[in-house]
């Protein structure tokens, strides 16, 4: 399976940091950032990794993991040339990936204590559709939250950063696809802040009956305030998968 690590964006809840480098360049315990995905998603054995950032990024990511070659990966990298949303810059893999490829979908601020093996293994063996994972927190307005279907357990649709969240349980970005996906970012309009919403992917999936689920075992976090990249920092210290 291929990989799309999502490393763009703005940053803004962690400036001042943010103004001078890329959030996901920031120091968490002795590595940048992105190196935590990176190596996870090779110890999950995905060795083609599509990394997707903004123009002025690029360069630091170059220095930091250069072909991939060090990290035993192969890098292709994607430029977002301004910032367009989740979906947006997913779209701009989709040249790089066959039409009915199944792929996993990394947010490169979410960093996780375990393996993304079984997780990877069950949406191999799903016939099609797409799979989240979810993870219960204390702070589920921060997120995209699941709302599940009483009688199906199913995900029945995701609410992104309500006020009053149905479940505490957030969508952590870490997303499978199939090549579904890209049909269906045909078809979605822009939100009212003028982005293509993961969300508004996920709950088209939702609603074909083709979203499936599985709990993240393990911490879990997602770095991109101040309070949740100092936590990062202090579990990952130094360790890499
Ligand atoms: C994004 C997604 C959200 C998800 C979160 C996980 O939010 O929109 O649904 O729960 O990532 O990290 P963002 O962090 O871009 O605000």
């Amino acid at each position: 399976m291929r990989a799309v690590i999502l490393a763009g964006g703005t940053g803004t809840r962690l400036r001042p940091l943010t103004y001078w480098t890329n959030k996901h360049l920031l120091p968490v315990g002795h590595y940048p950032m992105i190196c935590y995905g990176v190596a996870r998603l090779r110890q999950a054995g995905i060795r083609d990794i599509i990394l997707v950032t903004g123009r002025s990024a690029v360069g630091g990511f170059a220095d930091v993991l250069g072909s991939g070659r060090d990290w035993g990966v192969s890098l292709t990298y994607r430029l977002q040339e301004e910032a367009g949303g989740i979906a947006q810059a997913l779209d701009l893999a989709r040249p790089l990936l066959g039409a009915e490829e199944k792929f996993v979908v990394l947010l490169g601020d979410n960093l996780f204590e375990k393996s993304l093996d079984p997780y990877i293994e069950a949406f191999l063996r799903q016939p099609d559709g797409a799979m989240v994972l979810v993870k219960r927190v204390d702070d589920p307005h921060r997120y995209g939250v699941a709302e599940f279907d009483p009688v199906t357990g199913r995900i029945a649709r995701i609410l992104e950063k309500p006020i009053h969240p149905p479940s505490s349980y957030c969508v952590t970005g870490i997303y499978f696809y199939d090549g579904d996906v890209f049909r269906i970012m045909d078809r979605i309009e822009p939100s009212l802040r003028g982005e293509l919403e993961i969300t508004d992917v996920n709950n088209a999936f939702a609603a074909a009956g083709k979203l499936a689920h599985m709990e993240l075992d393990g911490w879990w976090t997602d770095a991109g305030t101040f309070a949740s990249l100092e936590e990062a920092g202090r579990r990952l210290k130094g360790i890499l998968p």
